[in-house]
């Protein structure tokens, strides 16, 4: 299920470093990273689900929320959450779908991904993707 990843800040006197590392604190290799920035007031993106693809998003400056779906033990779960931090990570299992939305203007947003890019993997139609959820 889709969950929330808190990652360690080394802090010293020189700032802040957070680290990223497949298969340890990301629990899945990774193969893709994009970043997701100036998205205009009121803009939602998202909209969709993916077939394989599992993610990361970390939120690096700003704020913005995560509408999920997704199917667990046959039941349909529904979850919101607000990324507002670099030391928290949104792990957005495959077949789940997403909707992204309230970015603050400032927000940045940078995707771990364990897949290359596909439109293949995309799930664009919600009611398909219900149909298809939950057995
Ligand atoms: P999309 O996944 O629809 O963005 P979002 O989920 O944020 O709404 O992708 C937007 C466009 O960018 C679409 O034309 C596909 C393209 N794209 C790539 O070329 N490479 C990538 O790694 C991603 C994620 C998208």
């Amino acid at each position: 299920m889709s969950s929330e990843i808190i990652f360690n800040e080394i802090k010293d006197s020189r700032g802040v470093l957070v680290s990223f590392e497949g298969n340890k604190n990301i629990p899945f290799d990774i193969k893709r990273v994009y970043v997701i920035k100036n998205v205009p007031g009121g803009m939602a993106r998202g909209g969709h689900a993916h077939k394989n693809l599992k993610q990361v998003i970390v939120c690096l400056k700003g704020s913005c929320d995560f509408d999920l779906v997704e199917a667990v033990g046959g039941r349909i779960i529904k979850t919101t959450h607000t990324l507002n931090s670099h030391t928290t990570g949104l792990l957005v299992e495959n077949r789940t779908w997403r909707e992204m939305k309230n970015f603050s203007e400032d927000c940045v947003l940078m995707v771990l991904a364990s897949e290359h890019y596909s439109e293949d993997d995309y799930i664009r139609n919600y009611e398909s993707f219900i149909e298809n959820s939950g057995n």
